[in-house]
């Protein structure tokens, strides 16, 4: 499934995209922040594609004057989602490549998403983390509308071994629906 918004592209990953992902993902400023390792090869980015990716429903950022792929977002249902949620609601993930960040591409992107997941899947609430001091990723969830939820603090992260505080923003379909023009 493709979704398009005016700027950008979000459509599956394929295995084709391997070199243009390792691009973006072996920038240590990108992955780490994020909560994974950087790749340190086009294999790590080949098997990402081929495990993480593949999963419904992680999408390829692709700006249309780019015409290849600078990030990736995911809208995780469920138990699919790092946390708790019920079928109902999902959890969006992003990042994009540092020579694209501060062109609006991620909030853009996020809006899609939730257009996408509140009106054709009916979902509930779609929630949103980011790691203390994450102030890019924080601003990016301001701007589509979410609100601050709670805080985890000190959580184990299993990917990068490292332990970190999480703070949890949540947007209602009622919410979300008000804000529509
Ligand atoms: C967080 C991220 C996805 C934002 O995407 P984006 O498309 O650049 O989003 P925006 O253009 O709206 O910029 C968001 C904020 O980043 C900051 N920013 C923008 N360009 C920047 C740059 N070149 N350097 C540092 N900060 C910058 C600004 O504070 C901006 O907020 P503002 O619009 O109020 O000024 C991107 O920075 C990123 O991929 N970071 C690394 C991975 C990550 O943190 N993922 C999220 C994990 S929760």
């Amino acid at each position: 499934m493709i979704l398009e918004t005016p700027r950008l592209l979000l459509r599956p990953w394929e295995e084709s995209d391997a070199q243009d992902l390792f691009e973006y993902a072996k920038d240590p400023r990108v992955g780490p922040i994020a909560g994974w390792p950087a790749h340190k090869t086009v294999q790590d980015s080949l098997d990402t594609i081929r495990t993480v990716f593949s999963v419904p429903y992680v999408f390829a950022v692709v700006p249309k004057e780019v015409g290849k792929p600078v990030g990736a977002i995911s809208l995780q249902l469920g138990s699919n989602s790092n946390f708790p949620l019920p079928d109902t609601e999902g959890e969006i993930g992003y990042w994009i490549g540092v020579p694209y960040w501060g062109q609006g591409y991620i909030p853009e992107a996020v809006k899609g998403l939730l257009r996408w997941g509140f009106a054709d899947l009916h979902l509930e609430k779609i929630w949103c983390g980011y790691f203390e001091g994450n102030q890019k990723s924080r601003r990016v969830q301001e701007k589509c509308g979410f609100t601050y939820h709670h805080t985890n603090q000190d959580i184990l992260w299993p990917l990068t071994g490292e332990t970190k505080t999480e703070h949890i923003s949540c947007l209602t379909r009622q919410d979300w629906a008000a804000s529509q023009p």
